[in-house]
């Protein structure tokens, strides 16, 4: 049997009802989870959408709203998660916003924004599931990059240096974690057949010229980045700690 199986466990994934999120949840549902918390910030009507989904594959499947950079509302995603399945094994930070623009038209609000919604999010769940997950004696935790925080980026100065961060905090946490059986590694995205790539790039010529600099020629599919995720939280990863996998159609190299 290869060791992909998530038989029994309980996992959160933040920014659920967005399309990678989505993805994420299914993936983990027909792996074997037992239980699946979709957090979402304000669109009840698509991670309700995405709960039934994730029923359909055999999992039980519970909605919290939460906004994932406010500290109350993160305490309140994780109890709410422990008082149903009364564990948490699998932690994937995948929320994010990405605000466009150069120095000139970025306001320093969208910094904001971004540190916000991607990296204060990631130190607020990691901090609040891991006591959880050392409750457990296991934990597998993802963090959603992106290229843009490899390469520092086309988007604008707040959000590749924001997906650095991430980079940094997978190497921290894994370094602090792994000793209590918790192991994190990161996922660095290029672009993404979801709709933050087409609001990120409206102009048709500037997604020609994306599609170009790409080897494979196109876009990732939401699924082919949640591959890879259901990668590091299975056993087939056992020993890759720290990484950061850069999904990207080779874009990077
Ligand atoms: N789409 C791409 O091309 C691409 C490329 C690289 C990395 N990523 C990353 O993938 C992740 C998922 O993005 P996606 O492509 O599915 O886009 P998406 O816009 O469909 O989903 C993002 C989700 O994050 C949620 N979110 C944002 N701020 C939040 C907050 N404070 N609290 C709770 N939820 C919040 C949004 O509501 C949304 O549901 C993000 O971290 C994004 O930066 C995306």
């Amino acid at each position: 049997m290869i060791g992909l199986s998530l038989e029994g466990k309980v996992a959160i994934v933040t920014g659920a009802s967005g399309g990678l999120g989505r993805a994420i949840c299914l993936k983990l549902a027909e792996a074997g989870c037992a239980g699946v918390v979709v957090g979402y910030r304000s669109n009840e009507g698509r991670a309700e959408a995405v709960a039934a989904e994730v029923r359909e594959r055999g999992a039980d499947a519970l909605t919290v709203s939460a906004d994932v950079g406010d500290e109350e509302a993160v305490q309140g995603l994780v109890a709410a998660a422990r008082e149903r399945f009364g564990r948490i094994d699998i932690l994937v930070n995948n929320a994010g916003s990405c605000p466009i623009g150069t120095f000139d038209d970025t306001p320093v609000e969208d910094l904001d924004l971004a540190y916000r919604s991607i990296l204060r999010s990631t130190f607020l769940c990691t901090k609040h599931v891991v006591p959880v997950m050392r409750e457990g004696g296991d934990g597998r935790i993802v963090n959603v990059s992106s290229t843009s925080g490899v390469t520092g980026g086309t988007m604008g100065p707040a959000y590749g240096p924001v997906k650095a961060a991430v980079v940094a905090m997978t190497k921290y946490s894994a370094k602090t974690l792994t000793k209590d059986g918790i192991r994190v590694n990161c996922v660095a995205p290029g672009y993404i057949d979801t709709e933050m790539y087409y609001e990120a790039n409206p102009d048709l010529d500037v997604r020609a010229r994306r599609i170009a600099d790409i080897p494979l020629g196109r876009i990732a599919q939401p699924e082919e980045v949640a591959d890879v995720v259901l990668y590091l939280v299975s056993d087939l990863s056992g020993y890759v700690v720290g990484e950061t996998v850069l999904v990207a159609g080779g874009r990077t190299t």
